[in-house]
């Protein structure tokens, strides 16, 4: 194992610990914008892992969500990237709702390599490493089996402009609504990414989410079989304002409903 992926995980187990301890009794909540929080835990969990990953990796690049700044594009064609999301679903975190994941993704020169998305709240570790598979808890997963978007369940999420963009987001959710069978927002993009790796989702969609909610699901969605783009079908990367990823069958419908509404303005 890539000794990334061994710090990763041993990192994100840490980190969920705080999390699972503190679940819905954070101190201190921020808000960084009108509907965006952060927390006192959020900070200690960022800090365990920039500390964990800056001692192993001195000379490594981290990008971390509540770090200040935010910064440009050059890194990704930089050796050695760290992307973490402390916690990610801190929405849920403040509500005391048991569905929130530590994020960390490791890409060298633009390829993902390495992966750990841990829920504390399951005890589930998803891991990836590049080439090498994706895993649950030590279990190989595999994307589901779904042919056609009418028996598919489907799950998205809302981004921060939301009250700003409502209809246009809700066109989508409208228009995959009647397309699939069922949809959901559970409100933590890094375990719809590997929901959609263990088969329990059959594809996601989502804008303007940020490399630290993608970084890592990106890789365990492909490593279980599935495939990730653009909504234009581009090769994806974890810079890019706008996610689909799918157990690979379901890639082409899904595609074709986005290009559709693209083309109505949506
Ligand atoms: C959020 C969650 C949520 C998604 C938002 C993200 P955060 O991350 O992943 O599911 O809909 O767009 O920003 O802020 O809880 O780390
Ligand atoms: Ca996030
Ligand atoms: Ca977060």
């Amino acid at each position: 194992m890539l000794l990334q992926s061994r710090l990763a995980a041993d990192l994100a187990r840490r980190a969920g610990s705080l999390i699972a301890d503190a679940l819905g009794q954070a101190r201190s909540v921020s808000f960084k914008s009108e509907v965006d929080l952060v927390t006192e835990v959020d900070l200690a969990a960022q800090a365990l892992i920039v500390e964990g990953i800056g001692d192993a990796f001195p000379g490594d690049r981290i990008i971390a969500e509540e770090d200040d700044g935010r910064p440009d594009e050059p890194e990704l064609q930089e050796r050695g990237c760290w992307y973490v999301d402390p916690i990610d679903g801190t929405t849920n975190f403040v509500h005391g709702l048991p569905h929130v994941a530590v994020s960390i993704g490791y890409v060298e020169a633009g390829r993902p390599r390495a992966a750990a998305v841990y829920d504390p709240c399951k005890d589930e570790l998803f891991l990836a490493q590049d080439g090498s598979g994706a895993f649950l808890n030590g279990r190989r997963l595999g994307v589901s089996t779904t042919r056609t978007l009418d028996r598919a369940l489907l799950v998205t999420g809302f981004p921060y402009d939301r009250r700003q963009r409502v209809d246009a987001y809700l066109a989508y959710f409208r228009r995959f609504m009647c397309a699939a069978q069922d949809l959901r927002r559970l409100g933590c993009a890094s375990l719809d990414l590997c929901y959609v790796a263990a088969g329990r989702f059959d594809g996601f969609w989502e804008w303007k989410l940020q490399p630290w909610d993608t970084a890592a699901g990106w890789l365990i969605v492909q490593e279980a079989g599935g495939l990730v783009s653009d909504f234009d079908g581009a090769a994806y990367h974890p810079r890019l304002p706008r996610i689909l990823a799918t157990n690979g069958h379901l890639h082409a419908q899904a595609l074709e409903i986005l290009a559709e509404l693209s083309r109505a303005g949506s």
